[in-house]
């Protein structure tokens, strides 16, 4: 019997793939239906893209990795639940950005963070810190490849880069955001470039994931084969 199995380590769901995948959705009914906590490990990375930007600093420029580790280090980032919604979202240092954070742009400057290594070891164990009992559904690129690579159940989400720009367009036009479809699609395959081809952590299935296509499948559908997989697993 594994040490998770046996109860002495919480177990996790790693639960990751690009972004408009649906694994955010997927993610958070997930944690509804086995009422446990999540950890939007992609949010980490865009509040330090916020505090790099405030901070002046130029993600790109080499000789700035030192300052944007230290930043990494001692970011002062909380997760609150919203007292009416119970929606969690992040805090950085008394402020609330989650609707800052949640921009293209922000997505971008997350990913020019995201890829230098010495940031993605800074924030290594302040993302392991989230295991806890019952357990943890981890929602990234990395967790079941390297944060959480000993979780018992490894899920990857994948849809087309035309289905997840359409996805976004739809859910910027109904927030009454103006957008480019086009310009949505260039800047996810940019994205996905970036993420996949980056020297650590790159966006790849853990070995023995359950990879899920979701671009012809509803949302219902894609919960459904995930849910039933991780019960099977974790034995529920
Ligand atoms: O998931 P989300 O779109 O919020 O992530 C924003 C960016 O943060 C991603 O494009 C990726 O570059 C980075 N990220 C990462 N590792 C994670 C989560 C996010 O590199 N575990």
């Amino acid at each position: 019997m594994s040490a998770t199995q046996s109860g002495q380590i919480p177990p996790v769901i790693t639960i990751d793939g690009p972004s408009g995948s649906g694994k955010g959705t997927v993610a958070f009914r997930m944690a509804q239906e086995l009422q446990w906590p999540i950890l939007d490990s992609g949010a980490i990375y865009r509040v330090l893209g916020l505090a790099v930007h405030r901070a002046n600093i130029d993600p790109t420029n080499p000789d700035n990795v030192g300052e944007i580790v230290q930043l990494a280090e001692s970011l002062p980032l909380t997760f609150e639940a919203e007292p009416e919604t119970g929606e969690v979202v992040a805090v950085l240092d008394g402020e609330a950005v989650g609707d800052l954070i949640r921009s293209d742009e922000a997505g971008v400057r997350a990913s020019e963070v995201a890829k230098i290594p010495e940031v993605r070891t800074a924030l290594l164990q302040r993302q392991r810190d989230f295991r806890k009992f019952p357990g943890l559904i981890a929602d990234g690129r990395d967790m079941g490849t390297i944060v959480f690579a000993d979780a018992p159940v490894k899920i990857f989400l994948t849809a087309s880069a035309e289905t997840r720009a359409n996805r976004r367009f739809e859910q910027l036009k109904q927030k009454g955001i103006d957008a480019s479809l086009c310009a949505l699609l260039e800047s996810i395959k940019a994205r996905d470039e970036r993420d996949r081809t980056r020297t650590v952590a790159p966006l790849v299935p853990a070995e023995g994931a359950f990879v899920v296509d979701s671009s012809n499948l509803s949302i219902d559908e894609v919960f459904s084969q995930v849910f039933e997989y991780s019960k099977k697993v974790l034995g529920m």
